[in-house]
């Protein structure tokens, strides 16, 4: 997968970061650096192009998701970290996600399909990425939600669903109400930059 890898100081963390469709690896490093400065950076760039757009997945339609590339690609996801770790020679029992919309959507998709593949996940507007699936243990996973209240894409209803779905299968999960719509807030990146300090 097409890649950034920045090392960290002295830390033993990596974030795994995950852009929004359309976007690129450079996207989400900014957030990074500002929930954790001292972790190495992951950033990777999604394989599949819509229109030009890259993403971590396709989909049949806005919210529908093709269900056999999501698990193809979660699970080249899964086998491009476990390699990255080896080339770079980071720890993989603790890399933290950090994903927005797409990106989001494909980190869950990683705690639903691999158990421990997450040490913690920080979701920015995540949708549920696939129903009727057993779920793996998830005990003593912390999991940030930001979500929007007035969000069309990842609506309020979906956002509860994934929390208890996350929640049933052992994760703690704490949820971060905006106001807005889709877009991810400074005070949304604020909040979860906070969680991160107390909680992890
Ligand atoms: C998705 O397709 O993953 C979601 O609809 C979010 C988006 O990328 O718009």
């Amino acid at each position: 997968m097409k890649h950034i890898f920045e090392k960290g100081v002295n830390s033993d963390r990596t974030l795994l970061l995950l852009h929004g469709t359309g976007g690129t690896e450079s996207d989400l490093i900014p957030l990074g650096k500002m929930i954790d400065s001292e972790a190495n950076i992951l950033s990777c760039r999604g394989n599949v192009s819509e229109n030009g757009m890259p993403r971590f997945f396709k989909r049949l339609a806005e919210g529908v998701f093709d269900e056999e590339d999501l698990i193809l690609r979660t699970k080249e996801l899964n086998d491009f970290i476990r390699e990255a770790s080896d080339t770079y020679q980071f720890n993989r029992e603790e890399v933290v996600a950090i994903g927005y919309s797409n990106g989001a959507n494909i980190a869950g998709s990683l705690l639903f399909h691999f158990k421990n593949s997450l040490k913690c996940a920080i979701l920015h507007h995540p949708m549920v990425p696939r129903r009727g699936v057993q779920l793996p243990n998830m005990v003593d996973l912390p999991v940030f939600i930001g979500a929007g209240k007035n969000d069309p894409i990842c609506k309020p209803e979906e956002t509860e669903d994934l929390a208890e779905l996350l929640k049933k299968a052992g994760a703690t999960v704490s949820i971060h109400w905006e106001s807005y719509g889709h877009q991810l807030t400074k005070s949304e990146a604020q909040a979860a930059a906070d969680w991160y300090k107390r909680e992890i």
